[in-house]
């Protein structure tokens, strides 16, 4: 097969963090077709609070909310999915154009051609994009009154360091007007955490499994998921949820041009989701450069629903 020079470059990138004494898989992987769906379900389990909590403070709160950030201005939705999200804010914040981002494309794709049937008047695009780069905007998004929307916490998904790059470089981008509204989970009980992301019915641990088939796909590896096991425990030292596959047994994974040996019980790190304190949001969003911040959030202080002026 011939790969591209981005694709060699991806492929070097999995094999490199897979060789390392601890091992990881990058959480962009998780998004493939079958991904993206399995996702989408974790949102309805009742165990996985963090989606119908951020919604109900977003209803809850929408008219203060069109109050702080204006109407008719330029939506830019950060990690869009199925844009649900952004299309319950159409009706308070009547926004002139939308601009979908995420880095499933193909999954993007269809979901705008859905939405724009319903709204025909938005100026509607979407674009596949990884966030975890310097990524630049499409000349066609207008510069003005630019709102960036980032829910469900993925800024969570970020060590600390780089998501303050991240909320900079939203910053930058928002042009010196406009803002952004960010959804973040917040600390609360141990259990209510753990059990987010360790639901009865083994979803998220299929959703974490099937990294194992995307990088086989990508990469042509022979990973077997039944070998492997979900885990998803809260490290409080550092606020958060930390995601892992482990080796139920010895064995070897095999791709074109190297091999890795695991032990039983060895883990692939694959993805933390970091919670914090209201202020200590906050004081994140000061550090990137933010200057007003707002907040909303839940009776009971589950989620928090953040705009920050650029
Ligand atoms: N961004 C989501 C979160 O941190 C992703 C997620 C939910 C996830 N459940 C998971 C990632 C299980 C890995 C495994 O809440």
């Amino acid at each position: 097969m011939q790969y591209s020079t981005e694709t060699r470059h991806l492929h070097q990138e999995i094999i490199d963090q897979l060789s390392e004494p601890q091992a990881s898989i990058s959480p962009k992987y998780f998004y493939d077709a079958l991904g993206s769906r399995l996702f989408e379900l974790i949102t309805q389990l009742p165990e996985y609070y963090p989606t119908r909590t951020e919604h109900a403070v977003m209803v809850e709160h929408a008219r203060a909310i069109a109050t702080a950030i204006g109407q008719g201005g330029t939506l830019i939705d950060l990690g869009a999915g199925n844009c649900e999200k952004a299309a319950a804010l159409f009706d308070s914040l009547q926004p002139s154009q939308y601009v979908a981002l995420d880095i499933s494309s193909d999954f993007l794709h269809k979901a705008v051609a859905g939405l724009r049937k319903k709204f025909p008047t938005i100026d509607m695009s979407a674009v596949g994009i990884d966030l975890s780069t310097q990524f630049d905007l499409p000349p066609s998004v207008h510069t003005q009154s630019r709102t960036f929307f980032y829910p469900g916490s993925s800024i969570g998904n970020f060590d600390p360091p780089d998501a303050i790059a991240l909320l900079a470089h939203i910053r930058h981008l928002c042009r010196n007007s406009g803002g952004l509204l960010i959804g973040v989970d917040l600390v609360k009980d141990h259990a209510t955490l753990e059990a987010a992301y360790n639901d009865e019915l083994g979803v998220t641990g299929a959703f974490n499994l099937n990294l194992l088939n995307h990088v086989n796909t990508l990469l042509g590896s022979d990973f077997h998921p039944r070998e492997w096991r979900h885990r998803a425990r809260y490290a409080s030292a550092q606020s958060r949820i930390e995601m892992y596959l482990e080796a139920s047994r010895d064995l070897t994974v095999s791709w074109p041009g190297g091999e890795r040996d695991f032990k039983t019980g060895e883990r692939i790190h694959t993805e933390s989701s970091y919670k914090y304190r209201l202020g200590d949001f906050e004081t994140l969003l000061k550090r990137a450069g933010f200057t007003r911040t707002q907040s909303w959030t839940d009776p009971r202080q589950w989620f928090g629903v953040f705009y920050a002026n650029a």
